[in-house]
Parts: C-alpha cells; sequence; structure tokens
C-alpha cells in the first residue's frame, strides 16, 4: 500500500490527489495531529517526528511513503533515505518542476510554513534548475492554524491572506507556489488575493503526479501496491475538529483511528 505522512490534516489534500489518480490502490495515511504543526519546530524535532511516522507506516505495511508535508520535505529527506530502504516522493521538487515547466514565469512566489521558508529550500532547488529565475518567498505561519481550526471560508482568513500576499503583489510575482500542503484547502482566496495574473501551483497535485511517474518507472513496485480500494487514515491525536476538518478535506464523512507512537 502507498503511505503517506503529514504533520497533521492538511496532507490530506496530498491524499485526495493520489487517491484520485489512483482510485483502487490501498493508501494509510497518517497525521501527527498530537505534535502538528511542524513549521514552528527545530529541524532536530521534525527529522525525529519524520522517522517515527516513517517507522509507522513501514511497520502497517506501506511499500512507498509520501512526504505529504513541506517542511517535513524540506528539512528530513536527507535522513529518512539514508535510514529507510524504501522509495520516498516528497512535495518540493514535484512543485518546483512544475513551476518551472511555463516559461513565461519568471518571477516566482513561495508561501510556506516558517521552517520551510527559512530552510530556503525552494530558491536552492529553483536556482539549480533555472539559475535566472526571481524568487520571493513569505512565511504564512497563521494559515496552517487557521486550516486546522476549519476556518476556511471566515472572513479573517481571507483579510491574513491578503496581508500575507502583500509583498509577493508588490513585487509581481507570475507565479505563486502554495509550499505547504494545508494551503490547497484555501485555494480560491489565495487565488482571489494573489489577482488574475498570476497562476497557482499546488504542491499536492505536483506531488500526485511525481508519484504516478515514479510507478511508472518502477514496475515491480507498482505490482507490489495491494489494490482493494482501502484508505485507513491514522492520527496521534483525535478530536471533533479534526474529524470535521479531515471531512471538509475528503469530502466526505471520515473516520480517524488514533495511534500511540
Ligand atoms: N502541511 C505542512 C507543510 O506542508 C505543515 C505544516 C506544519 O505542520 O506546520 O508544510
Amino acid at each position: 500500500m502507498i503511505g503517506i505522512f503529514d504533520s497533521g490534516i492538511g496532507g490530506l489534500t496530498v491524499a485526495r490527489a493520489v487517491r484520485s489518480r489512483f482510485p483502487g490502490h490501498d493508501m494509510i495515511y497518517f497525521g501527527d495531529t498530537a505534535r502538528t504543526p511542524y513549521g514552528t519546530k527545530s529541524q532536530q524535532t521534525v527529522v525525529r517526528c519524520c522517522i517515527e511516522n516513517t517507522r509507522l507506516l513501514l511497520d502497517k505495511g506501506a511499500k512507498l511513503v509520501v512526504v505529504a508535508c513541506n517542511t517535513a520535505s524540506a528539512l528530513a529527506m536527507d535522513e529518512l533515505k539514508s535510514l529507510f530502504d524504501v522509495p520516498f516522493v516528497e512535495v518540493i521538487t514535484p512543485a518546483v518542476d512544475l513551476a518551472l515547466n511555463d516559461p513565461k514565469n519568471r518571477i516566482i512566489g513561495v508561501i510556506g510554513t516558517r521552517a520551510t521558508i527559512s530552510s530556503r529550500v525552494y530558491e536552492t532547488k529553483i536556482h539549480a534548475k533555472a539559475p535566472n529565475k526571481i524568487v520571493h518567498s513569505v512565511a504564512c505561519p497563521l494559515l496552517v492554524p487557521l486550516v486546522e481550526e476549519g476556518w476556511a471560508k471566515k472572513p479573517e482568513t481571507r483579510r491574513i491572506v491578503k496581508k500575507y500576499l502583500v509583498p509577493l503583489k508588490t513585487r509581481q510575482i507570475d507565479s505563486l507556489i502554495l509550499g505547504c500542503t494545508h494551503y490547497p484547502v484555501i485555494k480560491e482566496i489565495i487565488a482571489q488575493k494573489a489577482g488574475k495574473r498570476v497562476r497557482i501551483v499546488d504542491s499536492s497535485l505536483a506531488c500526485a503526479t511525481a508519484l504516478e511517474s515514479a510507478l511508472a518507472d518502477n514496475p515491480a513496485l507498482a505490482d507490489e501496491l495491494s489494490c482493494n480500494s482501502r484508505m485507513e487514515i491514522l492520527v496521534s491525536d483525535i478530536t471533533p475538529q479534526f474529524e470535521k476538518t479531515a471531512g471538509f478535506i475528503l469530502g466526505s464523512k471520515v473516520s480517524l483511528t488514533r495511534v500511540v507512537l
């Protein structure tokens, strides 16, 4: 089965995208809701959490792990790849590739958690492939709690998004990378506040495309993945709010199972 993890519920946007591409494949999702958010934590702590999350998914039978979290993808990939002998698909490289596939994109904006933005991973990866692109990034630490809290449609969320995007609008970005897997939940608001001419690059959709090519390149692995259309959602803490937000993201009532790491 395909294992997917995030710091919380937001990575379900990736699970949703993966499920729509691979409706028959079994999937196990782990949201580390007891320790969310990761974006405000140190690299050491994020790496430790990611190792435990990966171990859990592999113990449950995952044959491939999707790191459905930009913060984890920015801070923990080297460690995960050196410790575990399974294929990983992360979210940052696919988002960068998607942003770069439009040659008209000269000025690229990135929004993400504090940890992702201060790692400068997007700048590094974009400039490694396209040194002439201009990248401006802004940390938006309030957006993850707003999404987890189910405030996706509140006017306060609109106002906060608008304020965060001011420096990017001033710099006349051509595209905007949603560098956090929680942000697709408020994609319409972000697109509206960014303005019509800005192309939105959704890292959750880019990640599902990367998974598709990883499996096309590795038919033996694709054969190993079970296909009974099962989807299990594990979390490290359950509250009614988490259940509500998870249902909102997946568009159906969901049942969460609590696990102790
Ligand atoms: N969904 C995460 C990301 O893509 C997480 C946020 C967090 O835990 O701060 O970065």
